[in-house]
């Protein structure tokens, strides 16, 4: 990546190992961190200091088991020099329907925050969300244990003072977020929502800044990114989806043929571990 010290958040989400053959390159499990730590460099580079890298990913089911090699390449990337630091949920309330003997329908994934430092650049205040119905009804009923800070019942350490709620129109979410999975029919196998890179774009890259996806699929990120205003460079190394990605930003974010750019570059090294991987099966 030729954006030294540049770019403000990378968010992707990489091909899963070995999940989609019939449509992209895919690497085998055991090989997947030692795949995922040949970006560490560019991606290191091209980040600001104050930069976050965001990974939506989830571990691979192989033989009936969890394959962790998600927790392999955090873990490989926190001894490269990332931090991590937080992982989020993605919750999906309409999960894929199945059957399966040992699991039941999968309905979330991990969002990986890493970044250069232990404080990038963090904008709670623009993920704020409106206060719930509940706590208002909640509020109005205020017992002597809300007007003060209370310790919980079960002396766990843990207290909470509701009465600092009052009057407030926002709550910060929590990091689980509740996002429901969208339909086919975007021109890709694997496109997450909007809604996803929306909400990480807000939290962790400052207005005008620059947004990449180095694994871009159908262009999502491009959507949230110009959407809130903000630059973005996408980059997938199969043009078919490089062409639906310049087709919805086009169509889903009303950007002009000016706007976009379109570049195709090869690259070698890349091309070359993929071969290896696959004549290594
Ligand atoms: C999980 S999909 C991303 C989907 C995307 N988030 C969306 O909403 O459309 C992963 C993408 O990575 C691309 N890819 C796989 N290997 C790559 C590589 N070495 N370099 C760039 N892109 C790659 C695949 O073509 C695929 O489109």
């Amino acid at each position: 990546m030729a954006f030294k010290d540049q770019v403000d958040l990378i968010i992707t989400s990489p091909p899963y190992a070995d999940a989609r053959h019939k449509h992209y390159d895919s690497i085998h499990p055991d090989k997947f961190a030692e795949w995922f730590l040949t970006f560490h460099e560019p991606f290191y580079n091209a980040l600001k200091p104050t930069g976050s890298l965001v990974i939506n990913i989830k571990d691979k089911v192989v033989d009936g088991v969890r394959h962790r090699y998600v927790w392999k390449t955090i873990e490989a990337l926190g001894e490269a020099g990332w931090y991590s630091i937080e992982d989020y949920l993605w919750y999906k309330p309409n999960p894929m329907p199945g059957y399966w003997p040992n699991r039941l329908r999968d309905g979330w994934e991990y969002c990986f925050h890493l970044a250069k430092t232990k404080r990038p650049y963090f904008n709670q205040d623009g993920v704020r969300k409106p206060i719930g119905e509940w706590v208002e009804s909640r509020l109005k009923n205020l017992g002597k244990n809300d007007l003060s800070r209370h310790n919980s019942a079960n002396e766990s350490g843990f207290g909470r003072d509701i009465s600092k709620w009052v009057g407030k129109q926002t709550v910060l979410p929590s990091n689980v977020l509740t996002i429901p999975l969208v339909g086919k029919n975007k021109g890709h196998p694997a496109v997450f929502p909007v809604d996803l890179p929306l909400f990480f774009i807000k939290l962790l890259c400052p207005e005008n800044g620059l947004v990449v996806d180095p694994f871009a699929g159908s262009g999502t990120t491009g959507i949230a990114a110009l959407s809130l205003g903000r630059s973005c460079v996408l980059i997938d190394n199969n043009i078919k989806y490089c062409e639906e990605a310049v087709k919805r930003v086009q169509e889903e974010a009303a950007a002009t043929t000016n706007e976009v750019k379109f570049e195709q570059h090869v690259i070698p090294y890349q091309l070359r571990f993929l071969q290896d991987a696959k004549s290594e099966k």
